[in-house]
């Protein structure tokens, strides 16, 4: 076990460069198991989510090589193992075993899956869209039993935008016989790249990117090379905390108009933000407006930085409204930033910030990824030292956090923790 350790209190200055994104990686490790020849992923994030999933590929036979920031993967040898729990239940992405397996084998048992506590996660879009597809579905106390001698084509709207379901019909789909419509589709960014690298592999789908999605099956999918588009939650993070922290950092390698709905947010606020062309410069200002925030599906504010855009909001001078539209009941970081004097109250799906006040730094804990994210802004911009344990939820998504919080001037250090002794 670890905690972190943050002398607060010290903006944060210089560059940073931002890793590819976690929400594809976890898309496009399954996707590749599609292609009967290898297949190279660049530009991957050293985080434990993707060490999860490449435990659970070779489980299955594939074989598996990650070096730097690359990742081959050959499924040639793969069988469908049947997986009830263990690595699944640590990983929500898992479910997109569900989709792959279906398509590859036709067949896949695999667990429901885990990750952050978010409230529920339903996973019914998911299963009608496999049924659409002619696939036979059973939970079978909590593992998911899916059959199909072979996938059709269908038209399947979605009741909600979800980017899970979206990904999950894409994959079933890309090797179905005939024409999938995927209507409500989720827009978001990662779906693109993961469409993206099934028509390098050979698949034929179009509309990625907006709410009607085509997918004309094919045979067979091969091997291919694909590079991940940079990770706008990591970004959006460091963002939030260069205008909490009232400090000057440059972002690179990202992708400014997939951080417009931040930058948006941020610009009312009062930050300044320059665009460049693969980079993004955050300057922050010491006056700032309370502003309200609601997270949607992209392009709207994502649910994934709202505990982070409490933590900046607590800073700012006047009443702030923030709504999660998502995920209702994500406000488990709202006691922890508490404890640390912030006037926080939460009325049904949002949280009333009354902002302004001094934070003091606390022992915390993170009870999910972007809880953790939103403490350890706060312990950034808090007066003395702030100790955030449940690392491991951290883990999950952030690339070398504490190394680019440090190269940004934060004084930030991991501490191991020891057991405490029994009497
Ligand atoms: C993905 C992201 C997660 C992000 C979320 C919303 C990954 C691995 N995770 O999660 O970081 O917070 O999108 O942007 O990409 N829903 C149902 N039934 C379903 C599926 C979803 O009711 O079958 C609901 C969910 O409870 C939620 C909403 O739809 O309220 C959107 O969820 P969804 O987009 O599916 O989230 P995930 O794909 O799980």
């Amino acid at each position: 076990m670890e905690k972190l350790i943050i002398n607060g209190g010290k903006p944060l200055r210089g560059s940073v460069s931002i890793s590819g994104a976690k929400n594809s990686a976890v898309a496009l490790i399954p996707a590749a198991l599609l292609a009967d020849g290898p297949v190279v992923i660049e530009n991957l994030p050293h985080i434990q989510d993707v060490e999860i999933y490449v435990e659970l590929l070779q489980r299955m036979g594939a074989s598996v090589l990650f070096e730097d920031d690359w990742m081959e993967i050959d499924s040639s040898a793969m069988k469908p193992v049947v997986m009830p729990n263990g690595h699944v239940k640590k990983l929500r992405a898992s479910y997109y075993l569900w989709g792959a397996l279906l398509a590859k084998f036709g067949e896949a048992n695999v667990g429901l899956p885990g990750g952050c506590d978010l409230g529920p996660r339903p996973v019914d879009l998911h299963i009608k869209g496999f049924q659409a597809l002619g696939a036979r579905v059973e939970n079978m106390n909590g593992v998911m039993t899916l059959r199909a001698n072979r996938l059709r084509g269908a038209r399947i709207y979605l009741d909600l935008i979800s980017v899970g379901a979206t990904i999950n019909i894409m994959l079933a789909a890309a090797r179905a016989e005939g024409v999938t419509v995927i209507e409500n589709a989720a827009r978001e960014p990662e779906i693109v790249d993961v469409a993206t690298l099934l028509n390098n592999m050979g698949a034929n789908i179009k509309g990625a990117g907006t709410d009607v999605i085509r997918i004309q099956g094919v045979e067979r999918l091969r091997g291919c090379r694909h590079t991940i588009i940079p990770d706008r939650i990591e970004a959006g993070t460091y963002m939030i905390a260069a205008a909490a922290t009232r400090g000057d950092v440059i972002l690179e390698n990202v992708i400014p108009k997939h951080l417009e709905p931040i930058s948006a947010k941020l610009r009312e606020i009062g930050v300044v933000i320059e665009d460049g062309d693969d980079n993004i410069r955050v300057i922050g200002q010491e006056k700032y407006q309370a502003v309200d925030v609601k997270t949607n599906p992209y392009p709207g504010f994502p649910t994934d930085l709202q505990q982070p855009m409490t933590t900046l909001l607590t800073q700012v001078k006047g009443s702030s409204i923030i709504t999660d539209n998502i995920y209702g009941s994500r406000f488990r970081h709202v006691d922890e930033l508490r404890r640390m004097g912030a006037s926080i109250k939460v009325e049904g799906r949002s949280a009333v910030i009354e902002g302004g006040r001094t934070l003091n730094g606390a022992k915390v804990v993170s009870s999910d990824l972007r809880a953790g994210a939103a403490l350890v802004i706060a312990g950034l911009v808090s007066q003395g030292v702030t100790e955030v344990e449940g690392l491991e939820h951290i883990d999950r998504g952030y690339e070398n956090l504490v190394g680019k919080l440090r190269n940004l001037g934060a004084d930030v250090y991991r501490e191991v923790l020891k057991p405490t002794k029994r009497p």
